[in-house]
């Protein structure tokens, strides 16, 4: 075990060297309802924090505020050893200053809960939430605050506070092998729902760290393509989602990314992180490199980087030694280290983390935990079809034969760094790859076990589906099959837009053989479903985290009425995609340029504008009740912002959770699509129960970026505001005319149009 976890991790490095990967393997912005972290008590604190960052800065020595801005791994790797004081099997650490009582920073990845590092012998055992994308699912920022509480209150008492959490870049191909790690291909949405969680996981005191800042939209030659893009499309999509999640979280930290952005790596990107980022969205915190991504000393320094992550898996200890003669010799100002240290410190202030020291070991309390993760699940799962209203399961269905997917013993997670192992283990060991980027890993959380015990008068079997005569077989003989189909995905690495191995014809046979079949799909992001026609129900659980299994049980037999909503648009093929050959060949290391000239047009903007006709539309998802959507209104409010009114009623037989959804369109054709989600709204509603709705569209969603004019440009005329069930099911709408209006570009909702003057790198 402890040898084969050794040359998984050394897959991993070997990767990021040699590029050898393949051949080792042979072994809402409905604020309104939502809640957010800058709450004033923390504005209130930000001011003292930059105070007190300032004071003790100018305590410091220059060695002192050098040993600030250089993280170590913090697990062997090739030899290596962590310096004394890491939490070991962790990704990283930062010493502290004794002399001046600062904390030393505990860095543990990620955005579904406390994970292990492949290497580490030793696991720690931890609760693991859904995805990032089923999060997203749920529409609800609340549910994504409360898991990122819960994540981040495991990461305190595991001795953690900072934790690398908050991955926000677009779905912009759902190949992409870490879409689960993101929040989907809406900026408003991403942005709302990782936020969130970024502000439930700094409730706790320590930082948060919204990551891979920023286009980290392919795996494939992630440390060496270049994403090309026109920078005003850029600050209407993926940069909007960092904008939204940074000024909704607050969180103390950004992670640059690997790739390259427009020729320059992210982690030296003078656009994106000092004009855009420090500058624009007034970032006060500190930009720390994602592991490996550092590339040079003084233009990484002069450029925006503030600390280099995870020695030794750079080339050079390019902040150590190197940054210390850069300054000796004049190439990187004092200033300029005074001032990384300064972000370092105002994010441990300005959190807590500093005030609140964390402890390793304190209690957890993993069943209250688990019921959070569920929750979320619950919201999660998808309703994608339900012809006939097969679900949810009645009382006469009485054989019911469970086929594939490793149902019997657990659900799928994503792996890579944010791998979170679960008490009990792995549920099905041994799957290959069990070395980087696997393990594959299978949550204890059985579906056909939660089944068993809900529907106790049903006979439920279990086949594997490695054989599909006898899945079929079986499906004959049965009331109802249910296959579970599975898409594995990992950091590093893409995945094709499909089901695993033969699973799409195992799910042909099934549905030939028994016209009664549901598809339970564990997926990275949308897949294509050759079989969709021919299967009256299908169910997207994604990666459900630790209690999937609970909440595809409770969904399928209607304890759970389901409520989510895609987060991505699901394509019929990859012809439909901007790029239907994914750029790259099969390794991390690769080099070349991704031209993402579809700008701003992504996702549903994009099958929107090209007049596509999805297996899905972004936006989706059915219940078990119905609802009415409207009426709806809108007037202009201030700064250019308009105020959405609507309703929504319940109008079957069961409760149920409807999600508004407002899209926009210009009279005038001037946007990069037809129209774009300004706001959204979730509410529960009883049946016959209707509830009244205001959501605050966000001005630079109506506006277009202007890069030579540095401003949000909202042209006047008439916007068509239209609500409903998804992007592609308008129910109702309503005209309002919005006057001509320039924003600065480092407008935020609560700054006078007539703000100051963006300021740029240094902040005093
Ligand atoms: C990943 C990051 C992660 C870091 C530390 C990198 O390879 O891209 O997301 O936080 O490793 O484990």
């Amino acid at each position: 075990m402890w040898v084969g976890d050794l040359i998984a991790w050394g897959d991993r490095v070997m990767d990021r060297k040699f590029g050898l990967r393949a051949a080792l393997l042979i072994a809402c912005a409905s604020a309104a309802l939502a809640p957010t972290a800058a709450t004033s008590a923390q504005a209130a604190g930000a001011a003292t924090a930059e105070q007190r960052a300032a004071d003790a800065v100018s305590k410091m020595t220059l060695d002192e505020k050098l040993q600030l801005v250089f993280g170590y791994f913090a697990t062997d790797w090739q030899g290596k050893h962590p310096p004394a004081g890491v939490r070991y099997g962790s990704a990283g650490y930062v010493p502290g200053i004794p002399r001046l009582g600062i904390t030393p920073q505990w860095e543990t990845d990620a955005g579904v809960g406390v994970a292990t590092q492949g290497a580490a012998q030793q696991k720690r055992e931890r609760t693991a939430l859904p995805s990032g994308l089923a999060t997203a699912a749920t529409w609800n920022p609340e549910l994504a605050f409360k898991g990122g509480h819960m994540i981040g209150s495991e990461a305190r008492a595991s001795g953690f506070n900072v934790m690398l959490a908050g991955g926000v870049d677009l779905e912009r191909d759902p190949r992409n092998g870490r879409n689960f790690e993101y929040g989907g291909e809406d900026p408003l949405l991403a942005g709302t729902i990782v936020g969130s969680e970024i502000g439930g996981i700094q409730s706790n005191h320590i930082v948060s760290t919204t990551k891979h800042y920023a286009l980290n939209d392919l795996e494939t030659g992630r440390k060496g393509h270049d994403a090309r893009i026109d920078p005003a499309a850029a600050r209407m999509s993926d940069l909007l989602a960092f904008q939204f999640a940074i000024e909704r979280g607050n969180p103390g930290s950004v992670m640059c990314a690997y790739n390259k952005v427009n020729g320059d790596f992210a982690c030296e990107n003078d656009w994106l992180l000092n004009r855009v980022l420090k500058g624009d969205f007034d970032f006060r915190g500190y930009v720390m490199s994602d592991w490996g991504a550092v590339h040079s000393t003084v233009k990484a320094a002069l450029n925006g980087l503030d600390q280099q992550s995870g020695w030794p898996f750079d080339e050079q200890p390019y902040f150590g030694a190197p940054l210390k003669a850069a300054v000796a010799a004049g190439q990187v100002p004092q200033a300029r280290i005074d001032d990384m240290a300064r972000r370092v410190l105002w994010a441990l202030y300005s959190t807590g983390a500093q005030d609140n020291p964390v402890t390793e070991g304190a209690p957890i309390d993993f069943a209250a935990n688990e019921a959070v993760s569920q929750a979320d699940a619950e919201q999660a799962i998808v309703l994608l079809k339900n012809d006939g209203n097969l679900l949810p399961l009645g009382p006469n269905v009485r054989r019911i034969v469970v086929i594939g997917g490793h149902a019997d013993k657990g659900v799928l997670a994503g792996s890579g760094s944010s791998l979170v192992y679960p008490r009990g283990g792995n549920a099905v060991a041994g799957l290959e790859p069990t070395g980087w980027p696997g393990p594959v890993m299978y949550y204890p959380s059985s579906p056909v076990e939660a089944l068993r015990a809900l529907a106790a008068n049903a006979n439920i079997s279990f086949v594997d589906g490695n054989d599909p005569a006898a899945a079929v077989a079986a499906a004959r003989q049965a009331d109802l099959a249910i296959v579970f189909g599975t898409q594995w995905s990992s950091e590093s690495i893409d995945v094709p837009m499909k089901l695993d191995g033969n699973q799409d014809a195992l799910i042909e046979a099934v549905a030939a053989a028994n016209p009664r079949t549901a598809v339970v799909l564990e997926t990275n992001a949308g897949v294509a479903m050759p079989w969709a026609a021919r299967v009256p129900v299908i169910l997207e659980a994604w990666y459900p985290g630790r209690a999937g299994g609970k909440a595809i049980a409770n969904v399928l037999t209607g304890r759970v009425n389901p409520s989510g909503h895609l987060p991505v648009t699901f394509y019929a093929s990859e012809a439909q995609l901007p790029r239907p050959a994914r750029p790259g060949g099969n390794s991390e290391m690769d080099q070349f340029t991704i031209d993402y000239s579809e700008g701003a047009a992504v996702g549903y903007k994009w099958v929107d504008r090209n007049n596509l006709q999805p297996l899905f539309p972004f936006g989706h998802g059915l219940s078990y009740t119905s609802f009415a959507y409207g009426p709806i209104s809108a007037s202009p409010g201030a700064n250019g912002s308009v105020r959405v009114h609507f309703t929504l009623r319940n109008t079957g037989q069961r409760r149920g959770m409807a999600v508004g959804q407002v899209y926009a369109s210009p009279a005038a054709g001037t946007w990069e699509a037809p129209r774009r989600l300004v706001g959204f709204a979730k509410v529960d509603l009883a049946p016959g129960q209707s509830k009244a709705v205001d959501v605050d569209v966000d001005p630079r969603l109506l506006a277009t970026f202007d890069e030579r004019a540095h401003a949000w440009r909202i042209a006047p005329g008439g916007y068509t505001l239209s609500l409903g069930a998804s992007s592609r099911d308008l129910r109702t709408n309503t005209n309002v005319t919005l006057p001509g209006l320039n924003l600065p570009a480092n407008w935020r909702p609560g700054r006078p149009i007539a703000g100051p003057a963006p300021t740029h790198g240094e902040r005093g």
